[in-house]
């Protein structure tokens, strides 16, 4: 049997952004700090006629193009900004995309770490049905208070990825080590729209998970800090990660060399925290901005979900896995986005549809291959964009 791992992967943002030079005028605060000391550039913000399921939809109708869906078994969606308690969110996704009824379709929520989660329990029923893909998409909206430490660390953003048995991107290895402990450092009670967090408690915490899971992922492994070529980081901001990255050459009395990491941060720069997906979005990054050729190379993943359950483990980059990356159509994604000034920011933040459920038409603005029409007896109503 070929290897398991990822077929296909692609990502897709809002089609707005805030520079946060701007946003650090507004709020009277040294741009370096945000620059230098968050590492954050600029920050996707989410237009009213986009959500997590369109951003979803998007994504997967990107890393779907050119292939057959009708192996596609299992839809799994990681999220923690869901628009529904009961539906998933995923149907609408399937639906949207025509995928086969003969598939599973479910979600699945931890913080940020429910992207890795449906990895694992994807390559799980790859390796006993290695007939069938999975698709698995990551999708959310980071949303903190506005004029809080938070705000400048928003963003969001979607990746899918197609996984099967034919992993012409790369295969993603069994070893791994886990960690879970009940911390309250971010959470985001049903009746709010905005997280809760304790920022710097949250950063310590993201730490010491790091710590645990990289010595049980070295049990498991027999691995040492060197037998990885790059490393990837669930991207809160990119400084996090960087740190993150100080931390481990730390403990392993390993060699820091920047392009270990700086490739897999260079999107998540300009679009902010993107939760489940901001991993992914990494590993993309690094594999389309890599200078070298990664071919046969192993990359060390490190995904923490807040609250906690984090994990570390890694993938072998296949031979040929340029070919299929979406490199050209993500860098003219980013390159092509609208800049917001901050009042108009602020209105898009503050958007919201009408919470009793009545009929409401949203405004048409850019947006990805499908948008949000508006919501009637409390269903949200999609159409295909006329975007090109
Ligand atoms: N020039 C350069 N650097 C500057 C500066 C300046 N003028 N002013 C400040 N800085 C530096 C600070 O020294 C600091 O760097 P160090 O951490 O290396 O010391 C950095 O900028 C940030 O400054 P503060 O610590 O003062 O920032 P803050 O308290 O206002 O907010 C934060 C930082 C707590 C991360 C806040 O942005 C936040 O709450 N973010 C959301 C929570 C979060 O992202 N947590 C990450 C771990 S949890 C997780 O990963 C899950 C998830 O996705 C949320």
């Amino acid at each position: 049997m070929s290897s398991v791992g990822i077929e296909r992967i692609s990502f897709y943002t809002s089609r707005y952004y805030l520079d946060l030079a701007l946003l650090a005028e507004k709020r009277g605060i040294d741009p370096n700090k945000y620059l230098q000391g968050l590492g954050q550039e600029k920050m996707a913000v989410l237009p009213p006629n986009e959500d997590v399921v369109t951003l979803a939809a998007t994504s997967a109708k990107q890393a779907l193009d050119g292939i057959d869906t009708a192996s596609i078994a299992m839809v799994l969606i990681a999220t923690e900004s869901g628009i529904d308690q009961s539906k998933a969110l995923g149907i609408w996704v399937h639906h949207l995309l025509s995928l086969p009824k003969s598939c599973r379709v479910v979600e699945l929520k931890q913080a940020c770490y429910a992207g890795c989660a449906s990895l694992q329990l994807a390559l799980s029923f790859i390796h006993t049905h290695p007939d069938k893909k999975v698709l698995l998409i990551a999708t959310d909206v980071a949303k903190y208070g506005l004029n809080t430490p938070g705000e400048p660390t928003q963003g969001c953003g979607a990746c899918a990825m197609l996984l099967s048995s034919n992993a012409t991107i790369c295969s993603i290895e069994p070893e791994y080590g886990a960690y879970t402990s009940h911390v309250m450092d971010f959470w985001r009670p049903n009746y709010r729209e905005e997280a809760l967090v304790d920022g710097k408690y949250s950063t310590r915490i993201y730490l010491n998970a790091l710590e645990e899971c990289w010595n049980e992922y070295q049990l498991a492994s027999k691995r040492t800090f060197n037998d990885h070529a790059r490393y990837c980081y669930h991207i809160p901001f990119s400084r996090m990660a960087e740190k993150a990255h100080e931390r481990l050459c730390k403990l392993s009395i390993g060699t820091n060399f920047p392009e270990a990491i700086s490739d897999s941060l260079i999107y998540s720069r300009t679009l902010g925290n993107s939760y489940t997906a901001s991993l992914f979005i990494g590993l993309a990054s690094l594999l389309e901005q890599a200078s070298g050729d990664l071919s046969e190379k192993r990359i060390g993943l490190f995904s923490y979900g807040s609250g906690c359950v984090a994990e570390f483990f890694s993938a072998k980059v296949s031979t040929g896995y340029q070919k299929y990356l979406k490199k050209e159509l993500h860098e003219e994604l980013l390159a092509k986005r609208c800049a917001l000034n901050v009042s108009e920011y602020e209105a898009f933040y503050q958007f919201r549809l009408p919470q009793d459920g009545s009929e409401y038409q949203v405004n048409p603005h850019q947006c990805g291959a499908f948008c949000l029409t508006g919501i009637k007896n409390h269903e949200r109503l999609y159409s295909k964009s006329t975007m090109p």
